[in-house]
């Protein structure tokens, strides 16, 4: 089958694809001014603009990039919790905007996602069983036999000790919520798990534990991952490839290991060369890196108000044109690149 990754871009997709995003773009719109409502005023944030990308059974891809640049907007447009402005969800060949409701919730059980709040996910009045018990039941009619057999399955699978069935998710702590977090997303069987932050708010020895396990349930039950983390050394210990995404846009995509090391947008660079021994290993936290700020207008090239190959090339107009931004382009074998100057 031909693919489309973007307009100008036709790759071979093979028949393992699980998900295929094309041109999905999400506009949000606010009221500007005191008496904006009034006006009629309204700015857009163009949270996801145009971003195309597909994913492979059994395979994870990580998403990154800096706060507000529209991770967890790509992941729950995805999953349909938010509706598109354009552009086509593709989940194991069905058209996700095409779906009737009941063929909706059918597949929603097979695409899941472990929210970034590791509180806003489990209800703080239910037991631990009674999460999971919402959770098995909630698309199939099980006896009290199955749905007992599968609590403890489940527990079983993300390393909690049954004792904690009768806890209250306050009694809990950060690490145990994110595994009863990750048991109530397994108990439906999904095939795509989107996973946004899942280490946020973890110390570092937690964080290793839920990716060991995140890598065991992979292996175990055969699930894709899409992983959304500021966290790059994560990200590339976990993913299979890499997409970069800068306001709204995916800059760069390609496997891990090059998109670590041999990186070619000037913007993939510079995160990684932030990731100094020792150093700053979040890219929200470093000194340079902020959170976007839409409302800014930038024509041409997004990134070339900080881009260092911009200016050493003395400000070149393909840059700043507005009818040319760079688009995401095929520069090698599964990498892609949004840059009229790509380092080489
Ligand atoms: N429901 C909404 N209404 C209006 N604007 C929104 C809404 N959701 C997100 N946005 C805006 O869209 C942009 C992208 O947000 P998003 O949450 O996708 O970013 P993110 O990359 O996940 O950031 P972070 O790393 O901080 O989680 C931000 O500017 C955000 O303020
Ligand atoms: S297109 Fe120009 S400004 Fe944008 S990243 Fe490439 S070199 Fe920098
Ligand atoms: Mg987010």
């Amino acid at each position: 089958m031909r693919h489309r990754l973007a307009p100008a871009i036709t790759v071979y997709i093979m028949s393992d694809t699980i998900l295929d995003v094309v041109n999905l773009k999400k506009y949000f719109y606010h009221s500007t001014g005191l008496f904006s409502s009034l006006k009629k005023e309204k700015s857009v944030i163009p949270a996801v603009d145009d971003v195309s990308f597909y994913l492979k059974e059994k395979e994870t891809l990580g998403l990154v990039g800096e706060s507000g640049c529209g991770k967890t907007t790509v992941g729950k447009l995805i999953l349909r919790l938010i509706e598109p402005t354009d552009g086509k969800i593709v989940f194991n060949g069905m058209d996700m905007r095409n779906l009737r409701k009941s063929e909706l919730r059918k597949v929603r059980s097979q695409m899941q996602m472990i929210f970034q709040d590791l509180d806003a996910a489990l209800n703080p009045r239910m037991k631990v069983k009674d999460i999971l018990k919402e959770a098995i039941t909630v698309y199939e009619d099980l006896d009290y036999y199955t749905v007992n057999k599968r609590i403890t399955e489940l527990m079983n699978q993300v390393n909690l000790k049954k004792s904690k069935l009768g806890n209250y998710p306050d009694e809990l702590s950060g690490g145990e919520k994110r595994r009863v977090g990750i048991a109530r997303v397994l108990a439906v069987k999904p095939r795509l798990i989107i996973a946004d932050e899942p280490t946020s708010a973890l110390d570092v020895s937690i964080q290793a534990q839920v990716i060991n396990l995140l890598r065991d349930l992979q292996e175990e039950l055969g699930l894709s991952y899409l992983f959304i983390s500021h966290d790059l050394r994560l990200v590339e210990l976990i993913s299979d490839k890499v997409a970069v995404m800068y306001m709204g846009r995916i800059v760069e995509m390609g496997l891990s290991d090059r998109i670590a090391h041999k990186p070619m947008h000037p913007y993939t660079n510079v995160l990684w060369s932030s990731l100094t021994e020792g150093g700053e290993k979040t890219i929200s936290r470093g000194l340079s890196w902020q959170v976007f700020d839409f409302g800014q207008s930038v024509t041409g090239c997004r990134f070339h108000p900080r881009c260092e190959v911009f200016k050493a090339r003395g400000n070149p107009k393909e840059c700043t044109d507005p009818q040319n931004e760079p688009k995401l382009t095929e520069t090698g074998t599964s990498h892609y690149v949004a840059c009229h100057f790509p380092l080489l």
